[in-house]
């Protein structure tokens, strides 16, 4: 057998890679990671969920004061904002947890090589000109704006998700290219720390992938805190002059084009694997049609040897493109390569919207269970449950929502879970665990749960299912 450097080489540190790393470390594997970022944590940690989540949590304490819901239980307050300060506590919460996977490198005695890497073959990639080898090499390079054609961000007037999350001040006007996670999320923050935003969207409803009930409701809940929603409009060009922005939209049906002025212009229109510059020529692997790297089951791409190979998880393979599903998969991954058996479950992996309130779902949505059901509306039930109702939603005075559970109407299997609250990211982890212990809506409804609180809305919704809801 061949001496390599190391057993294990992983090529990024995002959630994928650096937990694949420190797993791989726990097995006792000799394993490094290399990462062209100053920090280690990708896309997430640096520029991805941490900040943003940062920038939602301070921006909701902010609207709360000045919209009155303070008020409403009797703390009168006039917010002023302190911008830097919201500013310099993310960017603390960003140093703390990133150089925490620093911390937990050296703790699992896995080496950070810093570069970028380039495959030079299946077993060897070149960094920062010099070439290490690896009995096995993973993929984890994650993925990263997609642009909008003939749209320059310059990170000022037309942002990324990056740069809105850096904006040194308020615009007073922001228009949002894309109505899904990232444009919700990010044009509430500004939204409520004072800019007047309009998102406009291509589809007709927000929030692609979500159940239609949930996406619609979001329409509403959105309008109700002002957002402005252009729906079923597509943004055909954006002119830059001086500090403000000219954008070009139309009728995603066909129609005449109109312009809406903006000092800010958010581009997120969906994020594309990274694969540039990192030889894959080499190794003779290559992307499918949406540029992703396929694998097997077990995240081996085609580039296998006798020794071992080549291996891909996160954002750079198909699925969602979220953290835990990178996690989740950095975890199988090290445990294949070790020898044991990693398995993701991809049937089961929740998505939540991190606004307020949250939107979360996991499993199937109700288009999706008929469509399997064959068009059959008999074959599926539906248990429908308001927030409204949920006496810890009333007392704290968080009206909007409801809990959705979609169940096969043979077997009572739960086959999807849909949330609408302020704590639905915190719900769905109840959901995501029956599923994956193959629960009957009738398991969560006799399964006692803490009152008062939210998630008492998930046993209602399940005892809907059979019609026995309590409180509506
Ligand atoms: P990444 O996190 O993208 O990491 C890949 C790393 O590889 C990067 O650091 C990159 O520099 C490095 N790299 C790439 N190529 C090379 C190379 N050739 N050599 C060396 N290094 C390389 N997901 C959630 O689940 N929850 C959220 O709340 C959430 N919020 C988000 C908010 C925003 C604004 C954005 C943009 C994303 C958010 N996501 C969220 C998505 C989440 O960040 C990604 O799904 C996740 O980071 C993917 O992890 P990964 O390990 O596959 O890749
Ligand atoms: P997205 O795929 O969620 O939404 C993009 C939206 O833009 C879609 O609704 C699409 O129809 C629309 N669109 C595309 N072209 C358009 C055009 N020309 N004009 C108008 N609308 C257009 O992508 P987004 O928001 O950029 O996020 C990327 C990914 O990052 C997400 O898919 C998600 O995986 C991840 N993410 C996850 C978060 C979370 O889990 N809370 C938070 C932020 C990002």
């Amino acid at each position: 057998m061949a001496d390599y450097d190391y057993d294990v080489l992983i090529i990024g540190s995002g959630p994928g890679g650096y937990v694949a790393a420190i797993r791989a470390g726990q097995l006792g594997l000799k394993t490094a990671c290399v990462e062209s970022r100053e920090t280690l944590g990708g896309t997430c940690l640096n520029v991805g969920c941490i900040p943003s989540k940062a920038m939602l949590h301070a921006s909701e304490y902010f609207d709360a004061a000045a919209n009155g819901t303070m008020a409403k239980m009797g703390v009168k307050v006039t917010p002023e904002l302190d911008l830097p300060t919201m500013h310099a506590q993310r960017l603390d919460a960003v140093k703390q947890l990133t150089s925490g996977i620093a911390f937990l490198f050296k703790k699992n005695k896995v080496d950070w090589l810093k570069g970028h890497a380039t495959f030079k073959d299946a077993h060897s990639v070149d960094v920062a000109g010099k070439t290490v080898t690896a009995r096995n090499i993973v993929i984890a390079t994650g993925s990263s704006v997609t642009p909008l054609p003939g749209v320059t961000i310059d990170e000022k007037v037309v942002v990324s998700s990056t740069g809105a999350l850096e904006l040194q001040a308020v615009p007073k006007k922001m228009i949002v290219i894309g109505g899904g996670v990232i444009g919700l999320e990010l044009g509430s923050v500004w939204r409520r720390l004072g800019a007047e935003v309009t998102v406009v969207e291509f589809l007709d409803q927000l929030l692609p992938g979500m159940d239609m009930d949930v996406r619609k409701e979001a329409a509403k809940i959105f309008k109700k805190q002002g957002m402005a929603l252009m729906l079923g409009t597509k943004v055909t060009g954006v002119a830059v002059n001086g500090a403000s922005a000219s954008v070009s939209v139309e009728p995603a049906a066909g129609g005449a084009r109109t312009t809406l002025e903006a000092d800010c212009v958010l581009v997120s229109i969906g994020r594309k694997p990274n694969t540039d510059g990192l030889g894959l020529e080499a190794i003779g692997l290559e992307v499918n049609k949406r540029g992703q790297i396929e694998t097997d089951h077990d995240f081996r791409t085609k580039v296998a040897t006798d020794e071992g190979g080549v291996w891909a998880i996160g954002d750079v393979i198909p699925g969602p493109m979220l953290a835990h599903k990178a996690e989740d998969e950095g975890i199988a991954v090290a445990e294949n390569i070790a020898g044991l058996t990693g398995i993701v479950n991809h049937a089961v992996i929740p998505g939540v919207v991190y606004t307020l309130p949250e939107f979360a779902g996991v499993g199937l949505t109700e288009e999706q269970a008929l469509e399997q059901a064959g068009g059959d509306k008999a074959a599926i039930k539906v248990g429908k449950f308001p927030m409204l109702a949920n006496s810890r939603a009333k007392t704290n005075h968080e009206p909007d929502g409801f809990v959705k559970i979609i169940a096969d109407a043979k077997t009572d299997r739960v086959l999807g879970v849909w949330c609408i609250a302020t704590v639905a990211g915190t719900m769905i982890a109840e959901a995501a665990l029956a599923m994956e212990f193959g629960a009957t809506s009738e398991d969560i409804a006799y399964t006692c749960h803490a009152h008062p609180t939210h998630s008492e809305a998930i046993k209602e919704a399940a005892m809907a299912v059979t019609g026995k809801a309590i409180h509506i």
